[in-house]
């Protein structure tokens, strides 16, 4: 539809996460500054972080250590520049958030407390209410947007991006719902358009990702022409609660934190299956321990495995794990006297819209930093908390980069529009259903070509009644759908949380790279 009103910035922002809030906070000296985003400000995946935030903080640890952890962890295809700067600059980017009054748990001795997580060789993980980081940092992020200067549109879904004769990135269109705001379907003109949309969990049935994690940013970028990679590293968190076959939607997440502060993972006769499997047993990283829980689970034929924590005793779970306590309890599993049923879910994209290191995309005006993006920080399979790392370093580095970057666009100029064909809303089970069976933690060529002919179907579908947010929302999934099918379908071979059944093997010669996506015309 053609926008109902328009309105000019400097600078857009879209997504109200720590990178969303970061760069707007950060672009604001350098002129208007508008942040839209989906739902409320605090309604992505930020808040519901809890291991924590991972920083070479201790005096024993440093940087080039985080380095040598997360390029392991990416399985050989992390962009080592973007990873040096991430471990560099994050120290201080930490550093910086408490400044602002993020309040951190502190150690007895008054320092910083720093726990351990998968694929980390030594405590390194900051963390805030015991399991509750992501919230205690929006929430010190919200306080300083108060009073910034930075304008705020809520429950606005971004739609397409707006382009300049020139090609370059001139603004979005947005869809705004709710009282006291212009309403309906607008434009914004900016100077410059930061995704910062977050992540695409909601593509599979089961995820740890809010529901407003659709895939809204790379979809928009892929429809924008901007290059797209690393998108069949989807990752999969070993431990959510299991809450069932056939649980869907958002699942409590049992953060790898219980693990790092000593819980065992052991199958239903009790054996610690993790020994003896990875140098680090359960602290392995990720996307190892995700195919360990798998891989016993098809062995020994049962739906889920256990995390048994209760040597912790009741006052580390009270102290440390309020949340994930509170959530085992509302579901009648007490983890002071029983072990966690859990399997892994849907959980990041370590892949997303390709960036330089200032948070550049391949189209001029276009920039993206935290989940949407792609820094090559997380190669393969990102390390336990270094997503609100990166976010908060690269939207940093996006906000220097306009400094100079905004000084040769004038003003906000003149748009064409943004393009689509909307999906039937009733088609979102469809797309994760498919999702989960064809394209999930275990992959080959038959199901992978089974998931494409079905998505395709769905797009030959019915198309939408009316365009609405469900129908935009759904249409944005089914794309993203679409591209890490055609990405996985591509990966021959075995690589982090990439898993092809049929090609087991991990393959340095041929696959040591990156696979690139673009939409041209319909086609990926
Ligand atoms: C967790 O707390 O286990 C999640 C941390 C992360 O995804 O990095």
């Amino acid at each position: 539809p053609a926008p109902g009103w328009t309105a000019d910035t400097d600078v857009v922002v879209i997504g109200s996460g720590i990178a969303g809030l970061v760069a707007a906070l950060r672009c604001r000296p350098h002129g208007r500054v508008l942040l839209v985003t989906k739902a409320l400000l605090d309604a992505g995946s930020t808040r519901w972080a809890q291991g924590g935030i991972a920083a070479a903080l201790a005096p024993d640890d440093s940087p080039a250590d985080h380095l040598a952890d997360t390029l392991t962890a990416g399985v050989g295809i992390c962009a080592e520049d973007a990873v040096r700067v991430l471990v560099t600059e994050g120290p201080g980017a930490v550093r910086d958030l408490i400044g602002l009054g993020a309040a951190f748990d502190r150690s007895d001795a008054g320092g910083i407390a720093l726990t351990r997580e998968g694929g980390h060789h030594r405590p390194r993980i900051a963390h805030a209410g015991g399991d509750a980081t992501g919230a205690e940092i929006s929430r010190a992020l919200l306080a300083e947007l108060k009073d910034s200067g930075v304008e705020v549109i809520e429950h606005a879904l971004v739609l397409d991006l707006l382009k300049d004769a020139a090609g370059r990135a001139a603004g979005i269109t947005l869809h705004v719902m709710g009282e006291g705001q212009p309403g309906g379907v607008g434009a914004v003109r900016a100077r410059a358009v930061v995704l910062a949309t977050g992540g695409l969990g909601q593509v599979y049935s089961a995820t740890t990702n809010p529901e407003v994690s659709t895939g809204d940013g790379v979809a928009l970028a892929l429809r924008a022409g901007a290059a797209v990679a690393d998108l069949e590293f989807v990752q999969f968190h070993p431990t959510v609660l299991w809450l069932g076959d056939g649980a869907r939607g958002q699942q409590p997440l049992i953060s790898e934190a219980v693990r790092g502060e000593g819980a065992h993972l052991v199958d239903a006769a009790g054996v610690r299956f993790m020994l003896g499997r990875h140098e680090l047993a359960e602290l392995a990283p990720r996307d190892v321990v995700a195919k360990a829980i798998t891989n016993r689970m098809r062995e020994t034929g049962a739906s889920h495995m256990l995390l048994d924590g209760r040597h912790l005793g009741a006052a580390t779970w009270e102290r440390r794990f309020p949340t994930i306590l509170a959530a085992c309890r509302h579901h009648g599993i007490d983890p002071v006297t029983e072990p966690i049923p859990v399997v892994p879910a849907a959980h990041y994209a370590s892949g997303g819209v390709r960036t330089d290191l200032y948070g550049r995309t391949s189209v001029p005006g276009l920039y993206a930093c935290g989940e949407v993006a792609c820094t090559g920080v997380h190669g393969a399979n990102r390390l336990a908390s270094n997503s609100l790392l990166e976010g908060l370093v690269f939207a940093g580095r996006i906000a220097a980069a306009l400094a100079d970057d905004l000084a040769d666009v004038p003003g906000p100029s003149e748009t064409v529009e943004g393009r689509g064909r909307l999906l039937d809303p009733a088609r979102r089970a469809d797309v994760q259903r498919i999702m989960t069976a064809g394209a999930g933690v275990l992959r080959d060529a038959e199901g992978l070509d089974a998931a494409a002919r079905e998505l395709s179907a769905l797009a030959a579908g019915e198309p939408a009644g009316a365009p609405g947010v469900e129908a935009w929302e759904v249409t944005n999934l089914h794309t993203v759908a679409s591209a890490i099918v055609a990405a996985a379908r591509r990966r021959e071979e075995t690589r982090g949380s990439h898993w092809r059944l049929d090609f087991p093997e991990r393959s340095d010669g041929e696959w040591r790279g990156h696979l690139v996506t673009r939409l041209e015309g319909d086609a990926l």
